[in-house]
């Protein structure tokens, strides 16, 4: 008997013990708060991502369940499934759901861009297919997926066009067209243009250009996404707030920072030679799998909160920052540029909690 009271009175400490207020609602007013969610948070077998999702985000990106290779195989025939569950999953959770993305150059239908003796078609059947696949994907989810990334990664770092299969075909008019596409398929959907590296000048530079270019033109588009997939020595934080505020001062867009990250593992930039022992490579790697240093966590920890700190700086601008994973066991940078490491690069860790740079907007 006495043990039943002491547990209930325990359990009862534990719910009316303070609880650490949401992220959300620490930034509401200020940009809106998402994570790419994968198959087994919208499938709600990962129980444990899905709790901290919902006490945490208001709004959520899907990682790969929307690119065009997975939801249509081989052109026009498509498989909904995954994709009606994200969009029903969002909804019945009251998160916001954004949608990623229509046109990209990885993660393609194979035959997307090419006839059945396997040669590239004509710009107009490009442009028409372009147009039945936006079409079909954005008027399905009409009113209900509040923002597109339309084009992703179509501008290099120094300035040029990717030789993409639709650049190759189409050649710049492939962006503009997909906007329009977009934006007949579902008028009320915001529309943004995504690209990593928004932080390098030429590439930066290009993007604007294309930008003004369809406003010039009266195409809508509503923000550009800056993918924000950082390291401990890259990019500068004052060059990329300058790109941030560049970007309202000569287009009056917003920005979205979409595919939030920053790998603690040192960025590599060699490759293993010979008289390397498989040992010594893979501590090069993959140097903390049992743990990250103290004083690495501190310098991330210092690092992601002046990112996060000059994100609300300039709040009047960016108006959504998206997670790329929910917590870092998720992550793709485990896999990426190397499998097989441990990387720490979300801002929850492992054990679902809240990273300690945090701490001082939760208390
Ligand atoms: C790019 C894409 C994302 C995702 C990441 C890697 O940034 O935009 O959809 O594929 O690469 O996970």
């Amino acid at each position: 008997m006495k043990r039943t009271v002491f547990l209930a009175a325990v359990l009862l400490a534990a719910a009316c013990a303070p609880k650490e207020p949401a992220l959300k609602d620490v930034f509401k007013g200020k940009f809106v708060l998402g994570a790419a969610v994968n198959a087994g948070q919208i499938r709600e077998t990962d129980t444990r991502g899905d709790s901290v999702l919902f006490r945490h985000f208001g709004a959520i990106e899907p990682e790969n369940c929307l690119k065009s290779a997975e939801i249509m195989p081989a052109f026009g025939q498509y498989n909904w499934t995954l994709a009606d569950q994200y969009v029903a999953f969002g909804e019945s959770h009251g998160l916001d759901v954004y949608g990623h993305c229509l046109i990209w150059h990885s993660q393609l239908t194979p035959d997307f861009c090419f006839d059945k003796e396997g040669n590239l078609v004509s710009p107009e059947v490009l442009k028409e297919r372009m147009k039945q696949h936006i079409t079909t994907v954005v008027s399905r989810y009409k009113g209900r997926i509040k923002g597109w990334d339309v084009v992703n990664e179509a501008i290099m770092e120094d300035g040029s066009y990717r030789n993409s299969l639709f650049y190759r075909i189409l050649g710049e008019e492939f962006i503009p067209w997909a906007f329009q596409c977009a934006h007949e398929a579902d008028p009320d959907c915001e529309l943004y243009y995504n690209d990593y590296s928004m932080h390098e000048p030429a590439k930066l530079e290009t993007v604007i250009k294309m930008a003004k270019d369809m406003q010039e033109r009266g195409i809508r588009i509503d923000a550009l996404g800056f993918q924000a997939h950082l390291g401990m020595d890259y990019p500068d934080i004052d060059l990329y707030e300058s790109f941030i505020r560049r970007v309202k001062d000569e287009t009056g867009l917003d920005v979205c920072i979409t595919e939030l990250d920053m790998s603690i593992l040192p960025t590599i930039t060699r490759s293993a030679d010979v008289s390397m022992t498989r040992e010594a490579w893979e501590q090069v790697i993959n140097p903390w799998p049992d743990g990250v240093p103290a004083d690495v966590q501190e310098a991330w920890n210092a690092r992601m909160g002046a990112f996060l700190d000059m994100f609300i700086r300039n709040a009047d601008v960016v108006r959504r920052i998206n997670l790329w994973g929910v917590s870092d066991g998720d992550s793709w940078k485990n896999g990426w540029p190397i499998p097989g490491r441990k990387d720490a690069p979300l801002w929850i860790g492992r054990d679902y909690n809240l990273k300690p740079f945090l701490h001082k907007y939760v208390r």
